[in-house]
């Protein structure tokens, strides 16, 4: 096949046929979350290191973020937005909510989908078969107990996390109320978020490890004058921050003078495609 910059690939996600126009070595994982806005599948290293990114090609476990979009033209992908339509896959998610398996639910998704590959092979997997099949998985809330738990006790006939009767809730396992959206995909972080005009901001920092300094007229900083750029002048309130709120003894943007390499004394907003090379403050 003969695949060029900006061919059409089509795809089936979830069981339906998506077509992308894009250029062919672009990762799946990006594919999904932002020509799909399928943002289920989470997006951890981009570097195959932590599985957060885990979806089903052709029924097998592959890092989506190592998967260029050419590889899976043509073929069938099923991402955490794509379970719920099979009782077992129900079962599952509810298992994952009945133990306690997401947490804060970044990992989850890669969880469900590698769990859906072994369970399609062995319904009733071992401890080690389970932790064998999610070990590509990185989690850093659970120990993963819990989650090799909710793999291991998939029931289609249990409720995803009863609600203990009244007067019964001290000491009883309750179920998160904000579990439900961590195991079909639906819940937001920050990264899933998109801003259709987005600025980027770019802090001016101090070469030298201390100086006085002056900023002089920041409007000629940007040649073209799309930049908006802000000093410590502009900071409402005190220009202070620290660890800890009753210490905070730092300024935010240094005032006439920097005590460390690095220590930032402007910030400029500019149109996300604004090169950096065209700032050129006026300072001395
Ligand atoms: S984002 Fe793909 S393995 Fe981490
Ligand atoms: S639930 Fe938080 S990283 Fe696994």
């Amino acid at each position: 096949m003969n695949l060029r910059a900006g061919e059409t690939f089509r795809i089936t996600v979830n069981g339906q046929a998506r077509h992308v126009e894009t250029q062919p070595g672009r990762r799946l994982s990006d594919v999904l979350r932002r020509n799909l806005s399928l943002t289920g599948t989470k997006s951890g290293c981009d570097a195959g290191d932590c599985g957060a990114c885990t979806v089903l090609l052709d029924g097998a476990p592959v890092c989506a973020c190592l998967t260029p979009l050419a590889q899976a033209a043509g073929r069938q992908v099923l991402t955490v937005e794509g379970l719920g339509a099979t009782q077992a896959h129900a079962a599952l998610q509810d298992s994952f909510l009945r133990h306690g398996a997401a947490q804060c639910g970044i990992c989850t998704p890669g969880m469900l989908m590698a769990a859906v590959a072994l369970l399609s092979r062995t319904a009733t997997p071992s401890r080690a078969e389970a932790e064998a099949a999610l070990g590509g998985v990185l989690c850093r809330c659970t120990g993963y107990a819990k989650i090799i738990d909710a793999v291991c006790d998939v029931r289609m006939d249990a409720p995803a996390a009863p609600m203990p009767a009244p007067g019964a809730a001290v000491g009883a396992r309750l179920p998160r109320l904000d579990g439900r959206p961590k195991v079909t995909g639906g819940e937001l972080f920050g990264g899933d978020f998109r801003c259709e005009a987005p600025l980027t901001v770019l802090a001016i920092r101090s070469p030298h490890p201390a100086a006085r300094f002056t900023l002089g007229d920041t409007a000629t900083w940007a040649a073209d004058r799309s930049a908006q750029v802000f000093t410590a002048a502009d900071i409402p309130g005190e220009n202070r921050f620290g660890v800890i709120p009753p210490f905070a003894d730092q300024p935010a943007l240094a005032e006439g003078e920097v005590r460390l390499r690095g220590e930032a004394v402007a910030l400029v907003a500019a149109p996300r495609r604004w090169p950096r090379r065209s700032i050129s403050p006026a300072s001395r």
